[in-house]
């Protein structure tokens, strides 16, 4: 039985991450491929418990490192009792954020700093990483008019000011500068359409064996 490939969506909030990660899912379905959606924090019934504690309450609530370990003690369950099993049975994840959400948000946007975030990182994960990386990149003054119209209640996350989104950016296109054969970068101020188009033309490119569209 062959692996199932692991597959990470990232960038700022309001990107339309979470409409295409979908849309893929669907894709690798009508190809033949078993393909589940899972996301970060969260995906298992453990992690589900720690994201109501992370995401709750103001920003204030957890220190950078505290917010740390608790995105890396939710990341391990879901790693061990839901990615890794699913990949072993040749199912692939599709998830909607991973670790470098928690480089990008802890590590730079909230100022912890890469070594910090790397260190845990490499204790925690030993090794374990996706196979190919979507980052959504979109100018903040975007996607922040997308989450106020989108009407959801607003996490904390939200309710932080344009400068964090744009550290924000910057650190995401940095990470995927420095890992630039595990990301594939898409531009999400283009179409819904354009841009489901673009990810499977990357992802047929990764695996060559697989057609999808
Ligand atoms: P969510 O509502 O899922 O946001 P989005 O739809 O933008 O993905 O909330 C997840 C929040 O958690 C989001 O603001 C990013 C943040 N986060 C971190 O700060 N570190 C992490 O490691 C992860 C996985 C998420």
């Amino acid at each position: 039985m062959e692996r199932g490939k692991f597959i990470t969506f990232e960038g700022g909030e309001g990107a339309g991450k979470t409409t295409q990660a979908e849309r893929i899912v669907e894709a690798l379905g009508e190809a033949g491929i078993e393909a589940i959606l899972t996301r970060e924090p969260g995906g298992t019934f453990g992690a589900e418990a720690i994201r109501d504690l992370v995401l709750a309450g103001t920003h204030e609530r957890w220190s950078g490192m505290t917010e740390l370990l608790l995105m890396y003690a939710a990341r391990l369950d879901h790693v061990e009792k839901l990615i890794k099993p699913s990949l072993e049975r040749g199912v692939w994840v599709i998830c909607d954020r991973f670790s470098d959400s928690s480089m990008a948000y802890q590590g730079h946007a909230r100022g912890l700093g890469a070594d910090r975030v790397a260190a845990v990182h490499a204790a925690v994960m030993d090794g374990f990483a996706p196979d190919m990386t979507i980052l959504f990149d979109i100018d903040p003054i975007l996607s922040q008019k997308r989450v106020q119209t989108r009407g959801e209640d607003l996490s904390r996350f939200d309710t932080e000011e344009l400068e964090f989104h744009k550290k924000l950016r910057t650190a995401f296109l940095q990470i995927a500068d420095e890992n630039a054969d595990r990301f594939h970068t898409v531009d999400a101020a283009s179409s819904r359409d354009a841009i489901t188009m673009q990810i499977q033309h990357a992802m047929m490119q990764k695996f060559p064996d697989i057609k999808l569209g």
